[in-house]
């Protein structure tokens, strides 16, 4: 227990205006200096836009779409996750990055400006995948409420200001979504969208195995579609993150493998809050090419 203090609801701290856990924030300038390989794919979002989705298919793409390879290890460990940082004995991201083989695939939230430069640098490949606000903001509460490694979200009401605020761990999501959008006309980025992998999750994985120039039977594609969907992933211990102590993720309060379906803010915004939201979204967002689906 003394262990799981240390990191349940931990205290945060800016880096470079955006908050941080302060774990990462004491681990920032290791983190910046990670050494990235050409080789290596990147797996970088916003929080809750479908990172866990994403690494499944990635995962499925590069074993061929053999499951019990899959099955090897959870996500967590699967695919570092660079910048998460815990206290020794366990395993911070870059530790588990450190030790891997290469080819690795690697997961961050970083936003583009905070990306450890060598990621630029060796030309790694990345997969940005993006997700609407709003549904990014329900997703988010209630990631909050069952996760204890993230700050207390407070009341609907509280969150849905902090959000917009940008005073979540990671940052503004307008900054996120509008950062690594212009950082695809330099670099070799997938940009995705969640609400096009939910409407053909078919055409957005042609996509990435386009991407990862890699090409793979019609027999396998429909199992990857299969393996990665929402009902699949949900039973799948190795995918739903149900394999952590539920001292830490508490699934009673709100699953991991939540709901999975664009729209769902309907169900928490009030109208108010609706309108309110929107009139500061087009402030935040007019400067910007990127548009987004709010529901399919
Ligand atoms: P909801 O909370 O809206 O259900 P991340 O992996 O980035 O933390 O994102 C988690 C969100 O992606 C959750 O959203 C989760 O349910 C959803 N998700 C995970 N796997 C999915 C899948 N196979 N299909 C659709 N949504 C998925």
């Amino acid at each position: 227990l003394q262990l799981e203090e240390k990191f349940l609801h931990p205290e945060t701290r800016e880096v470079n205006g955006i908050l941080m856990a302060k774990m990462i924030s004491d681990n920032w300038d290791k983190i910046w200096n990670f050494q990235a390989k050409p080789d290596d794919l990147l797996i970088a979002t916003y929080a809750k836009a479908g990172t866990t989705w994403t690494q499944e298919i990635v995962d499925m793409i590069q074993n061929d779409g053999d499951v019990q390879k899959c099955q090897r290890a959870n996500t967590f460990d699967r695919h570092p996750f660079i910048e998460w940082t815990l206290p020794p004995p366990l395993n911070s991201g870059l530790d588990l990055a450190n030790k891997m083989p290469s080819p690795r695939t690697l997961k961050t939230h970083l936003p583009a400006q905070m990306l450890p430069p060598s990621f630029w640098k060796e030309n790694s490949k990345i997969i940005y995948v993006a997700r609407n606000a709003k549904d990014c903001l329900v997703s988010y509460y209630h990631f909050s409420r069952m996760n204890k490694m993230l700050p207390d979200p407070g009341t609907w009401e509280e969150y849905v200001e902090t959000f917009k605020a940008g005073k979540v761990l990671w940052g503004s999501w307008y900054d996120h979504v509008k950062g690594w959008w212009d950082a695809k006309d330099q670099h070799r980025i997938l940009y995705l969208f969640y609400e096009d992998m939910k409407e053909d999750p078919k055409r957005e994985i042609e996509k990435i195995l386009k991407f990862l120039e890699k090409d793979v039977s019609e027999e396998i594609l429909n199992k990857i579609i299969y393996h990665t969907s929402f009902d699949v992933m949900k039973q799948n211990p190795m995918a739903n993150y149900t394999t952590w102590p539920t001292s830490i993720m508490d699934h009673s309060i709100s699953p991991f493998m939540r709901k999975g379906m664009p729209g769902d803010w309907k169900n928490y915004f009030t109208v108010a809050q609706n309108e309110e939201f929107d009139k500061d979204y087009q402030n935040k967002m007019a400067a910007s090419t990127l548009t987004f689906r709010t529901e399919i």
